[in-house]
């Protein structure tokens, strides 16, 4: 990796993982991309308005740059995705293809995150292994699954060195996400610093794989710097940092802010994507063939979210 573009780098990976590489590789090899004007992301380097679903448009930038690699971050979550699921289909499905076409073009690796949300009801449940039944019931993980799986075919047919990971609930403090089923997992840090309370949209028994974003950028460079050679699989990547249930958060947090309280109003669509994904993933494979670690658990997680967003709320930047 030497001349990046990421695609969708205003989203929630993105505005961190931009600032990230640009620390790594050096500002002017990381061209960031949106459909947005983003200020923060063209304050640290280069910066093009990029529509996704353009391929000219993509390849040129490309080519301007001399990008060898490409991270194409561009997507529509869950529960958003339920909304409107053939748009979803459409940009989820636009941004892979035309990235994937662009990146066997111009001879790029590529890198996309796939989810938890690839798997469905039928997978097993807890330590759910690196190959397992993939049969998932939201168009989100119709989106990954088949993302994963073209993902593989551009390898095997074209030689294109396409890498990925299946992503727990990201949690961070910078970006938020917008219109995931883990989304609850960041709110409920802000909500409990504004305002001591939190009303919850997922059940409280159920159990999600999440991860802090500081292991989620340092997993992705991990894996695109990886020995080629020694990787059995690429896409796409278990991996897995923490489980918990929306009361074992709030308790984690309670810890901290004792008077914090919780409710819950459950919302449908939420609750049956939560039931349909798996409790805990089995990153075995992540590794043995790429030395994936995680360094942050829900404890220090916990303690680090309410010191950064305590600290904005002070500063009156949220
Ligand atoms: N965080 C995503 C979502 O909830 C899953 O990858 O949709």
């Amino acid at each position: 990796m030497k001349r990046i573009l990421i695609v969708g780098a205003g989203g929630q990976i993105g505005t961190e993982l931009t600032a990230y590489l640009r620390g790594i590789y050096g500002a002017s090899n990381v061209v960031a991309t949106d459909v947005r004007e983003c200020k923060n992301l063209a304050d640290g380097g280069p910066f093009e308005v990029l529509d996704a679903l353009n391929a000219t448009a993509m390849a040129s930038v490309v080519a301007r740059y001399h990008i060898d690699t490409i991270f194409n971050l561009v997507a529509l979550l869950s529960a958003v995705g339920e909304k409107n699921p053939q748009m979803a289909w459409g940009i989820n499905i636009g941004a892979l293809m035309n990235s994937l076409e662009v990146a066997r073009q111009h001879h790029c690796a590529l890198f996309t995150p796939s989810s938890i949300g690839a798997f469905g009801p039928t997978s097993p449940k807890v330590k759910t292994p690196q190959d397992t039944i993939m049969q998932p019931t939201t168009i989100y993980g119709i989106c990954k699954v088949t993302g994963e799986m073209l993902g593989n075919y551009y390898a095997q047919k074209y030689g294109i060195d396409t890498r990925s990971i299946r992503f727990p609930g990201i949690i961070s403090n910078v970006a938020p996400p917008g219109g995931g089923t883990t989304d609850y997992a960041v709110e409920i840090y802000y909500e409990a610093l504004r305002s001591g309370h939190y009303t919850c949209a997922v059940p409280s028994d159920v159990y999600m794989d999440m991860i802090y974003m500081p292991d989620v950028l340092k997993a992705c460079v991990q894996l695109m710097e990886a020995d080629s050679a020694k990787l059995v699989h690429r896409n796409s990547f278990n991996i897995a940092s923490m489980s918990f249930t929306p009361e074992i958060i709030a308790a984690e947090i309670r810890k901290r802010l004792p008077d914090f309280t919780m409710d819950y109003d459950i919302d449908p669509v939420k609750d049956k994507i939560s039931r349909s994904w798996p409790d805990c993933l089995d990153d075995t494979c992540a590794r043995e063939e790429w030395g994936w670690e995680p360094e942050w658990d829900l404890s220090r997680m916990t303690d680090d979210m309410l010191e950064k967003i305590a600290q904005k709320l002070k500063d009156n930047t949220l």
